[in-house]
């Protein structure tokens, strides 16, 4: 049994050829997606007619790309950017068409375009007919491409759609996922030197994440916190870094280790985290992810608050500074791209919309955090990410895998050029 764990947060390029086995296709892009790999499908146009570009786009929930000619396509989405955003490339079916057209070179639509252009790995699960998989040219071609450093998985044997019997049939979903999954296991235990150029297309960016609870003490002992595990915040410091963002993460008190590649600044209280935030600028993106508790207690006590038979002592509450707001309008330091989280517990999208106008950042990540829910602590994030012109549901995902997604809009965003 393949560990699967490798494959949150990973991107892979699906390339859907024309056979019967691409309906299996369908059921992969869910697979994976329920493991929190993030798919983008180029479906060719002998594909379209075994699967509809419908079924596709509602599966990877993006853009199915189709047509190298596509002015949209081309103008939004570049062939090259479509493999350079992508950690591996899986075409599934690999018909005896595709793998021929690979073989030799050719760039005749955009699924050899993109195949052709790519320096990124391919993975290839062949599907035909027996006799078109055991023709001297079929051969001859996989022999060329493992050669060149394409992995193959399958064709299994069994009885064909054309009810011959013999090598030919894609493999399973779930053979493939254990393909992909053994392919990034081995690409971590590569020496660093044979690993594939990085993709860090926030070289050079500075980036400040909040994570974590606060702590706001009530005297020596005592402290009023919340449950953040600072799980969130972590992966999105975690993934800015390997797109090459030079990142500071200012953190509340958690359990987790530092992630890798990050400059980690420890605090306790609101007040604490702001200085070590205005500390860190000035950056280029800011992701506030911490809950920052509002308040604080007024006049806390240097002694340790003593039952003395007078009943509970009362504590009056005090509010602290707001961070987000802080940061957004922080005149010229302010960061050109400030996120901020919001956690609600109903009406959702409508009260994070209306959150973002209020604090003055421009995209709001909201997550629904109601009795109920393990947002706050537990592995997984349903988010919706808020922009200027709308709000974006993501399906539910690891919190890494929402890092890692929420990091490459980031590189998108800086990526576009403004008009
Ligand atoms: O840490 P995990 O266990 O992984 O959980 C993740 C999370 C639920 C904490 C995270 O996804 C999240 O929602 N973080 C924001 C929590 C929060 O405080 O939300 P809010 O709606 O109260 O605040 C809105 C925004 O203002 C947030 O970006 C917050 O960081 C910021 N804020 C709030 C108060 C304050 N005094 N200063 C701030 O900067």
């Amino acid at each position: 049994m393949v560990d699967h764990a490798s494959l949150s947060g990973k991107r892979v390029l699906l390339v859907i050829a024309g056979g019967i086995a691409a309906y299996k296709s369908l059921d992969l892009i869910r697979r994976l997606r329920e493991r929190g790999v993030r798919v983008r499908a180029v479906l060719t146009e002998a594909g379209a007619r075994f699967v509809t570009p419908l079924s596709v786009q509602a599966l990877t929930e993006d853009t199915v790309y189709r047509d190298l000619w596509s002015l949209t396509d081309e103008s939004e989405m570049g062939h090259i950017r479509l493999s350079r955003e992508a950690d591996l490339i899986v075409v599934a079916p690999a018909t005896a068409n595709l793998l021929a057209r690979m073989a030799a070179g050719m760039a005749d639509d955009l699924a050899a375009t993109v195949l052709l252009a790519t320096d990124k790995p391919v993975l290839v699960a062949p599907a035909m007919n027996v006799r078109m998989w055991e023709h001297p040219a079929t051969q001859d071609n996989m022999t060329r491409l493992e050669r060149r450093g394409v992995r193959r998985v399958g064709p299994n044997d069994g009885v064909m759609a054309c009810n011959e019997f013999g090598p030919g049939r894609m493999a399973e979903p779930m053979e493939i996922i254990d393909a992909i999954a053994a392919h990034f296991a081995e690409a971590a235990h590569k020496p660093q030197a044979d690993k594939p150029q990085a993709h860090t297309p926030l070289s050079g960016k500075r980036a400040l994440v909040t994570s974590g609870p606060t702590h706001e003490p009530i005297d020596p002992v005592r402290y009023i916190a919340n449950r953040s595990s600072g799980k969130q915040g972590h992966a999105i410091a975690e993934a800015l870094a390997r797109l090459g963002a030079a990142v500071t993460l200012v953190s509340g008190p958690t359990r987790l280790p530092d992630p890798p590649g990050c400059a980690v600044v420890a605090i306790e209280t609101a007040r604490e985290m702001l200085a070590a935030c205005e500390a860190a600028l000035p950056v280029d993106i800011a992701v506030c992810a911490a809950a920052v508790a509002d308040w604080r207690v007024a006049g806390t006590s240097d002694r340790k608050l003593k039952k003395d038979g007078g009943g509970p002592p009362s504590l009056s509450l005090t509010e602290n500074p707001d961070i987000l707001a802080t940061l957004s309008q922080a005149g010229p330091r302010r960061p050109a791209l400030v996120i901020g989280f919001a956690a609600e517990t109903g009406d959702v999208v409508a009260y994070a919309t209306a959150k973002r106008a209020r604090k003055g950042c421009d995209w709001i990540v909201a997550n629904d955090v109601s009795l109920g829910t393990t947002t706050f602590g537990g592995a997984d994030n349903t988010v919706h990410v808020i922009r200027a012109d709308g709000a974006e549901a993501w399906p539910t995902m690891g919190k890494d895998a929402v890092g890692a997604r929420l990091a490459e809009a980031i590189a998108a965003h800086f990526q576009t050029p403004t008009p």
